[in-house]
Order: structure tokens, then C-alpha cells, then sequence
């Protein structure tokens, strides 16, 4: 199977499950629906499904049911649609295009968009609440998916990034920076399956280096496309980093030397990957779609 059709077939899985989870929320006459449609309107939007992709794969690793890790690849995927509402904020990054079309704030005003992103995050925990394993393996999802989101995560590195914009953060800022920013998410998405599914320790740590490696590569390739990358088929502008003084990889090291760390950090997680006896061709190839998608 080719990469696209990888993507098309378990992102339509993830799909569905949404889908089905949303309509089946009942909701009074008075219940403010702009709330759920500005939410619904972003979840909704042709996003790559990467990170519920990711642990669909993962999933496979263990020869388990899809259904067994889909209520946690749906609740990664409000945490990361939440994440690019507020990103996408005047007080952020300020854009006005994502996946293609106007931003939540754009086309349903800031505070309904700030509010649509805090009730996704908060529907986590209901997701989170419909896996089927046993309470140690939960509190072990339940914190990882914590620490990998918020204070020492995704919304810590979303706070070093602005406090970063018009300074020249040197290459360790600019690491932790991407590692929070972006590859937290993407390794909580990676390891929280194995958790799931009760890898054993050394499996854990292969996951956890293969995710680590994934979510820098695929922050450094976020990077380049910001510089390189078709506006048309990116579904988000182009020069939004430099327009908003922001060091990136590109503009620390120059397009050509970013290209060339992602490349090598890619190979570095495929790696990882070969203390698992079978199924990691996929994730090998999802590995090298991180560094040669062109959205
Ligand atoms: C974009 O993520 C923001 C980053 C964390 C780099 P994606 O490239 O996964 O965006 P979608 O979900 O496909 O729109
Ligand atoms: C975003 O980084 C990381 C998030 C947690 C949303 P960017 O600001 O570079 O992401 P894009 O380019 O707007 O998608
Ligand atoms: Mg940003
Ligand atoms: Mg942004
Ligand atoms: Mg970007």
C-alpha cells in the first residue's frame, strides 16, 4: 500500500468514529449551537489525521483492534484541533486560513472560538473515559497525555514560541520550543497506544524515541513548508513565521541544512522501530511522509 492510501483508509476510520461520537450528542433547544458548529466546523476540516493515524499504527504493532486505542485517537485529535484554534488567535499566531478555510475566530468571532477550544480539550476526559483497560494502565494514559499536553508539553512550548517571536533563541530554545510545541503531542500519540496495549518497558522507550524523533522532524518539515510550501494545498499561509519574526529551523540553519537534520532524525526513528518483530513498515513510511509531505 502506498502512504496516501494508508492515510486515506485509517484517517477515514478516525473520521467515522468522530462523526458518530458528535451526532450522537443530544442537545436541548436552548443549548448555544454555535459553540458545537464552530467546534464541529474545525474538527471537520480535511486535517491530515496524522497524530490518531499515528496511534491506529501503533496500534497495529500489537496485532489489536482498531476500537481498542480509537477513543484515545479521537481525544488526541480534539487536543490538537483545540490547539490550532488558539494558535491560529490574533493574540497567537494570528492567521486567517487553516486546512484550507477561514480560521474558527474568522468565520465565528474570538470568543467563540477560545470557547469551542476549551470544550474539546475538556471532551477528553470523556473520551478518555470509554477505554476498555484497567485503572493502572488508565492513570498511566491519563498522566502522559497531561504531561505531554500542557504545563510540560504542548501549551509550554506554545508559550516559549510566542515569548521567543522577535528574539534569536540560539539552537537549544529552538529545540525545546519544537519538542513541546509540536513533538509532545506527537510522542503521547505514539506511546500512549503501547500503554494501552501493555507494551513492555523496552517497547515503551522504542516508542518513546521513535515519537520524540517523529514530532521534531515533523515540526522542522512544518517549518520548511511555512517557507517552500504551496498555500493552495497547505491549507495555511505561507511566511506566517516570518512574517511574525519567529526563529525556525529554516531561519536558524538555512533550508538546506533543516532538510538534511529532519532527513537524519527520521532515520534515527525508523530505527527505533526494529525491536518490534512485525507490522512497523507503515510507520516507517509514515516516518518518511513527516519530511516529504507537502502538506
Ligand atoms: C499543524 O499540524 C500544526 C503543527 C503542530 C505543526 P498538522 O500538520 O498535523 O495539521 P493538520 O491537522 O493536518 O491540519
Ligand atoms: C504550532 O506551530 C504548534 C501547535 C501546537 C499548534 P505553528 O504555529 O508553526 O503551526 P502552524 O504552522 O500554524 O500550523
Ligand atoms: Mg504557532
Ligand atoms: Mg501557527
Ligand atoms: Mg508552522
Amino acid at each position: 500500500m502506498e502512504i496516501d492510501q494508508i492515510l486515506t483508509h485509517k484517517a477515514g476510520m478516525v473520521e467515522a468514529y468522530l462523526l458518530k461520537y458528535f451526532n450522537s450528542f443530544n442537545l436541548e433547544e436552548r443549548y448555544p449551537r454555535n459553540l458545537i458548529e464552530a467546534s464541529k466546523y474545525s474538527l471537520f476540516s480535511n486535517g491530515k489525521r496524522f497524530r490518531p493515524v499515528l496511534a491506529l499504527l501503533v496500534n497495529d504493532l500489537f496485532d489489536s483492534d482498531p476500537e481498542l486505542v480509537m477513543p484515545f485517537a479521537a481525544a488526541v485529535e480534539l487536543i490538537h484541533t483545540y490547539s490550532l484554534i488558539h494558535d491560529d488567535l490574533p493574540a497567537m499566531d494570528d492567521d486567517d486560513l487553516r486546512r484550507g478555510l477561514p480560521t474558527c475566530h474568522v468565520k465565528y468571532g474570538e470568543s467563540t472560538a477560545i470557547l469551542a477550544g476549551d470544550a474539546l480539550l475538556t471532551e477528553v476526559m470523556s473520551l478518555i473515559s470509554l477505554l476498555d483497560i484497567n485503572a493502572d494502565a488508565l492513570k498511566k494514559v491519563l498522566r502522559k497525555l497531561a504531561v505531554c499536553s500542557g504545563f510540560f508539553g504542548m501549551v509550554a512550548g506554545q508559550t516559549a514560541d510566542l515569548m521567543a517571536e522577535k528574539k534569536s533563541p540560539d539552537a537549544e530554545d529552538l529545540d525545546f520550543i519544537h519538542r513541546h510545541k509540536t513533538g509532545a503531542l506527537i510522542e503521547a500519540s505514539v506511546v500512549i497506544p503501547g500503554i494501552i496495549n501493555s507494551a513492555a518497558d523496552l517497547q515503551i522507550d522504542a516508542l518513546s524515541l521513535y515519537g520524540r524523533n517523529l514530532g521534531l522532524a515533523f515540526q522542522i518539515e512544518d517549518d520548511i513548508l511555512d517557507v517552500e510550501g504551496d498555500e493552495q494545498i497547505l491549507g495555511k499561509p505561507i511566511g506566517s513565521d516570518e512574517g511574525l519574526e519567529k526563529t525556525t529551523y529554516v531561519s536558524l540553519y538555512g533550508i538546506k541544512k533543516a532538510k538534511k537534520m529532519a532527513a537524519k532524525i527520521i532515520e534515527e526513528a525508523k530505527d527505533s522501530l526494529d525491536i518490534f518483530p512485525k507490522n512497523t513498515l507503515q510507520l516507517k513510511m509514515l516516518a518518511d511522509f513527516c519530511v516529504n509531505r507537502q502538506k
